[in-house]
């Protein structure tokens, strides 16, 4: 009897990457693709994808699990639920965020959240940091020594308290974002005027969820992504704006491409497919589930974004997973309470739907390619955050992280999903596809009905040096 040659072969397949799609049969051996062809040999395991669309496994490279939180408040997805959720949605790599608290040391908060992940993950994982306190100890020693041993990029954040720098902060924090190479991710939000509108919203009883979206209009956003920009350009070092809203924060991202200053931009689905009508259009609390900074939009609005996905502008399409139950005592009703909107956990369940979304209503729905998908969800990703091309692509060498789609329409409910939260933003939705297989380094952890993962399989990614370059995007807004 003749041995198989691969471990693997998954024939007939439609093998969509960033750049091309063909057809091809992709052959998998230790975990790694080892060839691309047809009549490839036999495979100890053999799945006929016949004819069916193959991406590369999702790279989601703004998620947040297991983040603590001030009590009573806690996040509902941990490395187990969050990254379970995340294979069953096509993602097969996740960048959470490893979140150093004031007066903490970066290394101990590195070394919270390895804790936290190791021997609960089920794919494999990479991690930002979130610089909060930039002290002398963090600027010279911490952070290039965490750079060096491949954390390469960090969050750094324009609003929240606990979360805040000043201009002067964010200055010394790129300044060892050029001097090691490494990404910096701006939130870009004016705390200030979020501070006064909420004070004065407060002062007239306009404290409903649907206030937060007026505490945080679209001004205070374009303020501070022109105000990162010009830092950045003071510094002379790329920035990537994450969770990129509207028009008006697309403008300046244009204006500085237009400059010729790398500037990158992510963003998200709740900004394609919710409004800040969804925070409620009444005093009532339901709204809280939707309640996330930026906070969503309107309609003419999410065409903006559409078309910045379209045209290069964007660079990543991340989930923001920030997952928080709507009842009980830790998630949107801190205590049991409705509580003032100021007083709301920020963020939105999004890691096991991200996928899927964008596949219906953007590739099937016409809005953009097959190949500008698999850009946005997972090669630029693997990109900017240094693991390409062991991830984010199709290739001889990369890790066979894969989904096969499967094109069916069905409408969506929170109870087909796998993560740890009591309610989807997208609940009700009619999608056109759902991933039909996820497979990581070669193995299938979910079959389109069940989840075949198992904690602890997930690797941890030490990342290398970005390696993206923007897109000159010249069409205006
Ligand atoms: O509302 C959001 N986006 N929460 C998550 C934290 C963040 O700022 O990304
Ligand atoms: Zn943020
Ligand atoms: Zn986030």
């Amino acid at each position: 009897m003749s041995h198989a040659s691969f471990d693997l072969v998954i024939r007939n397949a439609r093998v969509a990457t960033a750049s091309d799609t063909f057809s091809a049969d992709i052959g998998v051996s230790g975990g790694r693709i080892t060839q691309l062809g047809t009549d490839l040999g036999r495979g100890e395991r053999e799945i006929d994808a016949a004819g069916r669309v193959v991406t590369p496994g999702g790279v989601d490279a703004h998620c947040h699990l297991d983040q603590p939180m001030a009590p009573p408040v806690r996040m509902a997805d941990n490395f187990d639920t969050g990254t379970r959720a995340a294979a069953c949605g096509g993602t097969t790599t996740v960048i959470p965020f490893a979140a150093q608290e004031k007066g903490q040391s970066l290394r101990a908060a590195v070394a919270d959240y390895h804790q936290r992940a190791e021997g609960r993950a089920h794919i494999d994982y990479a991690f930002h940091l979130i610089v909060s306190d930039p002290t002398p100890q963090v600027l010279n020693v911490e952070l290039p020594a965490l750079i060096a041993e491949g954390y390469t990029s960090f969050k750094i954040y324009m609003t929240y308290d606990d979360l805040k720098l000043d201009d002067g902060q964010i200055l010394d924090v790129l300044d060892v974002a050029r001097t090691h190479g490494a990404m910096a991710m701006v939130h870009a939000e004016n705390a200030e005027c979020i501070e006064w509108l909420t004070k004065r919203l407060e002062a007239a009883g306009r404290t409903a969820p649907r206030f937060h979206a007026h505490a945080r209009p679209m001004l205070v956003e374009r303020e501070a992504t022109h105000r990162a920009i010009a830092l950045s350009q003071l510094v002379d070092v790329p920035i990537l704006i994450v969770h990129v809203s509207g028009r008006e924060a697309v403008e300046q991202i244009r204006w500085a491409r237009g400059q010729g200053l790398k500037v990158f931009a992510e963003t998200c689905p709740q900004y394609l497919f919710l409004t800040a009508e969804d925070l409620g259009i009444d005093d009532s609390y339901q709204g809280a589930r939707c309640v996330c900074s930026p906070p969503p939009r309107d309609k003419a609005n999410q065409e903006v974004i559409w078309n910045g996905l379209n045209d290069g502008l964007f660079t990543l399409f991340s989930s923001d997973h920030a997952p928080f139950n709507y009842d009980g005592t830790e998630g949107k009703k801190p205590g049991g309470e409705e509580v003032e909107f100021r007083h709301i956990p920020n963020g939105l369940a999004g890691i096991e739907t991200r996928m899927a979304l964008l596949y219906s209503e953007g590739v099937l729905g016409g809005r953009i390619t097959l190949e500008k998908f698999v850009e946005l969800t997972a090669t630029n990703p693997a990109k900017a955050y240094g693991l390409h091309p062991r991830k984010g692509t199709i290739a001889i060498g990369a890790d066979a992280d894969l989904v096969i789609w499967d094109e069916r329409e069905f409408v969506l409910r929170n109870t087909q999903l796998h993560h740890a939260v009591d309610n989807t933003p997208y609940e009700g939705m009619t999608l056109k596809a759902w991933p039909g297989l996820t497979l990581s380094r070669g193995e299938v952890v979910w079959d389109g009905r069940e989840f075949h993962g198992h904690a602890g399989r997930g690797r941890f990614l030490a990342c290398g040096t970005p390696s993206l370059q923007p897109r000159q995007s010249g069409r205006s807004a």
